[in-house]
């Protein structure tokens, strides 16, 4: 089969287009601007990974722009578009909505059209947890009213109302994954789990928001490419849809806080301070996994001790 996945030197991007290389028959051509968001050296590192592939092909483009996506297009026809790519961080898109409108929207939006035009088969795109907004009832589940925070949680809601009127209008088949705080070996340095795993490697100390009250459904990277891995081969998606890629087993940030205390070799420093809650931030995410488990049956779910325990050791292997 040949993917197109964008952003796929992304964190995201990178795991599902390692995954799918692994099977001998998969081809994947791999888009990314390679933006300066966090480490450019970290995303080159998982692109020397994906080059050692001779299935994977790379292009370094803008989606932003029509004229690239539709070079892509014109080369190349593809059995699965897995569309990544997006500027992520919540509290970034309060202060540059610019940024989140020329990546998340108008890329999304050229993706649509030359997939369109094309006529490309199928579409999985990324969407995010943060569609949920602040809610105060939990599981929370793909019926419920969406509620964006932020400029980036708008972006997404957006792009779902997108995917919506192109499967309705041009009868294309278009599938929502809503991710909830996806972390893992080659992470995002802008997330939580990264940062702890950076300050208790450096002995540094790490700020904590809203006092460590948050709560997050975090899913290990590797039981969130199980999902997307085994929903790409389901051949009856026809309809547009979202599905939660949860754990659907959130976890307080004390708790985090305490697996990583273990690890702590030096526990002579203060390794956290707390502060106040941040504007645009959610205080809970807990998604309901029944929606997906009717589709895909079972799934592995990770303990969220192991994951940071494989994530930990990566990154003392790496850094
Ligand atoms: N990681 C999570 O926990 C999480 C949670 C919810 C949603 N998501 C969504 O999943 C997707 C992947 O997230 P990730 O964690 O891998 O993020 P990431 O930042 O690691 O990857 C996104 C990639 O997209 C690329 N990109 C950005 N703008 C682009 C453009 N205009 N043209 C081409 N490439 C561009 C970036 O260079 C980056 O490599 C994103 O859409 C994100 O919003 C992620």
């Amino acid at each position: 089969m040949k993917f197109l996945i964008t952003g796929c030197v992304g964190f995201i991007g990178f795991s599902i287009a390692h995954k799918l290389l692994s099977k001998k028959n998969n081809l994947v051509i791999g888009v990314d601007v390679i933006s300066d968001y966090y480490s450019k050296s970290l995303k080159n590192k998982r692109l020397v990974v994906l080059r050692k592939n001779k299935n994977f092909t790379f292009l370094k483009k803008d989606l932003s722009k029509k004229k690239n996506v539709d070079e892509v297009f014109s080369k190349y026809k593809f059995d699965k578009i897995i569309h990544l790519a997006a500027q992520p961080g919540v509290r970034r898109s309060i202060k540059y909505p610019q940024e989140y409108y020329d990546s998340n929207i108008s890329s999304f939006f050229n993706i649509l059209e030359c997939s369109r035009r094309y006529k490309s088969k199928q579409i999985f795109f990324a969407s995010s947890s943060s569609v949920y907004g602040d809610n105060k009832t939990f599981p929370l589940k793909e019926t419920f009213l969406k509620n964006p925070k932020n400029f980036y949680a708008l972006s997404k809601c957006i792009n779902e109302d997108m995917a919506k009127y192109y499967c309705e209008n041009f009868k294309m088949k278009i599938i929502g994954l809503r991710f909830f705080t996806v972390y893992g070996p080659y992470g995002r340095p802008d997330m939580l789990i990264w940062k702890m795993c950076e300050n208790i490697h450096n002995n540094k100390t790490l700020k904590i928001n809203n006092f460590g009250k948050h709560e997050r459904d975090f899913t290990y990277i590797d039981d969130a490419v199980e999902m997307v891995e085994k929903l790409l081969l389901k051949k009856n998606l026809n309809k547009f849809q979202v599905f939660n890629i949860c754990s659907n087993n959130p976890t307080k940030l004390s708790k985090i806080l305490k697996i990583f205390s273990k690890l702590r070799k030096n526990k002579k420093n203060k390794f956290i301070v707390y502060q106040e809650f941040q504007s645009g931030d959610v205080l809970k995410t807990h998604g309901s996994n029944t929606k997906i488990l009717n589709v895909i049956k079972k799934y592995k779910r990770t303990k969220i001790e192991d994951g940071i325990l494989k994530t930990f050791n990566w990154f003392k292997n790496h850094y």
